[in-house]
């Protein structure tokens, strides 16, 4: 799906987004809070400190990281998801782009932390590789981090699992498959600490290559 589509789809989605993930409960946000909990936690955020979030959708992680005492920057291409952030957070600063895109110049500046919560299995691996090679290099701080939250299984057998349970309300997606994307990390330099956190919620941590 090109990015126009897919940016629409999340236009529409906003107005329901948070009663869908609210359930937390199957597929695709079984354990939703307790990622985004989770995230908060490995993140480790210090007041004052410049986090960038990828993909804020209707604002619920940019909350909880406002509540840390952070400073977030966060970027999004659907304008109508950044209306409902906009509004849940008016203390983060909100900009509209795409991932991949150009950031606006206020976000070309290192950042302490870079976060995200499910969107990276939007991209496909070699995006995401592509994408979490320029946070490093030009987006984060020394000794910062990249704190990721997203749909994701420790390996094929047991996506399919899940994608048989779930049956209509899968959605064929670039899901992180660790057992894969874990080598593709490491074999570009990445450490990680990665936690499976529900049936289809994962985090990960990945530090700078050194
Ligand atoms: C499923 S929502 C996740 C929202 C929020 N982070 C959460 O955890 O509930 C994914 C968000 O990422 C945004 N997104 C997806 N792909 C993107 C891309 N390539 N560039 C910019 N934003 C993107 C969507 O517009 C949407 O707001």
């Amino acid at each position: 799906m090109d990015e126009n589509n897919l940016q629409q789809q999340f236009d529409q989605w906003a107005a329901t987004y948070d009663a869908d993930v609210g359930h937390g409960t199957g597929f695709p946000f079984d354990g939703y809070d307790r990622v985004l909990a989770r995230v908060i936690e490995l993140a480790a955020i210090e007041p004052g400190m410049d986090v960038l979030e990828l993909g804020p959708g209707t604002g619920n992680l940019t909350a909880r990281l406002v509540a840390t005492g952070a400073e977030v920057w966060a970027l999004d291409f659907s304008a109508e998801m950044l209306a409902r952030a906009r509004a849940k957070v008016p203390a983060a600063h909100l900009a509209q782009a795409g991932l991949l895109d150009d950031y606006p110049p206020d976000f070309r500046r290192p950042f302490a932390r870079v976060v995200s919560t499910y969107t990276f299995h939007e991209l496909p691996l070699a995006d995401k590789l592509a994408l979490l090679r320029r946070l490093a290099g030009d987006t984060l701080q020394p000794g910062g981090r990249i704190v990721i939250g997203d749909i994701g299984f420790p390996d094929a057998a047991a996506r399919d699992a899940i994608h048989n349970e779930a049956a209509e309300t899968w959605d064929d997606e670039y899901y992180w498959i660790m057992d894969e994307a874990g080598p593709a990390l490491r074999k570009a330099g990445f450490s990680l600490e990665y936690e499976q956190q529900s049936t289809c919620g994962m985090t990960l941590v990945i530090a700078r290559p050194s």
